[in-house]
């Protein structure tokens, strides 16, 4: 890799992170009053996002959907069967239990999100087409459904009004 290459991998890194950031931010500035600093927030977030595809598309990380999906399998199975349990057993030694119930609810939720990718990559190795079905999210925890939100989240407990249906 050359130094280029793991700046535009460092950058992607920052900007990803400037825009979500941007975005609790937005809502924060929302929540006291200060509409105009939130619209602000969201614009850098927007921007930032384009920086972060444009670094990123720089570095042929963008593959074919089958090959995207198998990153995208190998990446949450990374996370959910070693970097989040050692985070989980850092923050109980450590006490941490609001940090206890983000990793726990990640380290569920990755754990859907590599089922939902495999049957998609099976799908797609069988030359089928992806079922046609919607995907809800938790707003708790993230939790994603297929076909209909539940009456309760099974992950988080959250009722069925904490669920969107992403665009
Ligand atoms: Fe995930
Ligand atoms: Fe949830």
């Amino acid at each position: 890799m050359t130094k280029t290459d793991e700046n535009l991998k460092s950058a992607f890194a920052g900007e990803s992170q400037a825009n979500r950031k941007y975005l609790a931010f937005a809502q924060k500035a929302e929540k006291e009053g200060f509409t105009q600093a939130a619209k602000l927030f969201r614009a850098a977030a927007e921007a930032e996002t384009i920086h972060a595809l444009n670094h990123l598309g720089i570095r042929d990380e963008i593959e074919s959907t089958l090959e995207n999906l198998d990153a995208a399998l190998g990446g949450e199975t990374f996370e959910f069967t070693k970097m989040y349990p050692e985070y989980l057993e850092v923050a109980k030694q450590e006490g941490n239990k609001q940090a206890l119930w983000s990793f726990d609810v990640a380290n569920k939720v990755e754990q859907v999100h590599a089922n939902l990718f495999q049957k998609a990559i099976d799908a797609l190795k069988a030359k089928k087409e992806l079922e046609k079905v919607d995907y809800y999210v938790c707003g708790t925890c993230g939790n994603t459904v297929e076909g209909e939100p539940p009456e309760k989240c099974p992950i988080c407990g959250a009722p069925q009004e904490k669920f969107f249906k992403p665009s």
